[in-house]
């Protein structure tokens, strides 16, 4: 593992992720059926964090998802467990970051064969371009700039996901 330059510090991370569990809440007052639904595993930190500060009764499901190899994105491919179960729901796509939104599309589609009644999108960290603009991003915490981050949650190539900031990695 090499040096990583903080961009985004903890303690920034904790409070904007106490607000948006604060929009959430006031947003989804009298919904009984909320699910937060991580994309994983990059959203793993993020969706910890965040449904501490929901508070509301919530429930908690993962798809997976994989597009990554070292710092060139790929296709990605998302799977959900056969148990998954939306029928109903009011969801919360939580994600780490948007690049292209491929994923999030993706995440979308399956979403919307799943009978749930709404869906909408919590992402920690924007990147610029038009990745994000036809998808319903309700929440967002943070835009940054072209540069890949790792930590709170994202890899690189595995490593650095147990970081308790955003920030770039070094050469090796
Ligand atoms: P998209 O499908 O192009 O929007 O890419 C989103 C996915 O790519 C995210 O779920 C991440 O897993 C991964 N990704 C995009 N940018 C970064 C980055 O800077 N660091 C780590 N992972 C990234
Ligand atoms: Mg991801």
């Amino acid at each position: 593992m090499s040096r990583v330059e903080i961009l985004i510090p903890a303690e920034a991370i904790a409070s904007r992720v106490a607000e948006l569990g604060a929009e959430i809440t006031r947003d989804y007052a009298g919904c009984d059926k909320l699910v937060l639904l991580g994309v994983l595993k990059g959203s793993l930190l993020f969706l910890a964090d965040l449904a501490r500060c929901v508070e509301m009764p919530t429930r908690i499901e993962f798809v997976w998802s994989r597009s990554y190899a070292g710092t060139l994105g790929g296709e990605p491919e998302v799977y959900a467990p056969p148990a998954l179960d939306l029928a109903g729901a009011d969801v919360i796509v939580v994600e780490d970051i948007i690049e292209r939104g491929t994923t999030l599309k993706r995440v979308l589609a399956m979403v919307a064969d799943s009978g749930a009644c709404s869906v909408s999108i919590c992402a920690l960290l924007r990147k610029p371009g038009a990745g994000f603009l036809d998808l319903p991003v309700r929440y967002a915490g943070f835009d940054i700039g072209h540069e890949f981050v790792v930590g709170y949650g994202l890899d690189l190539d595995e490593e650095y996901r147990g970081l308790p900031f955003v920030g770039v990695p070094g050469r090796k």
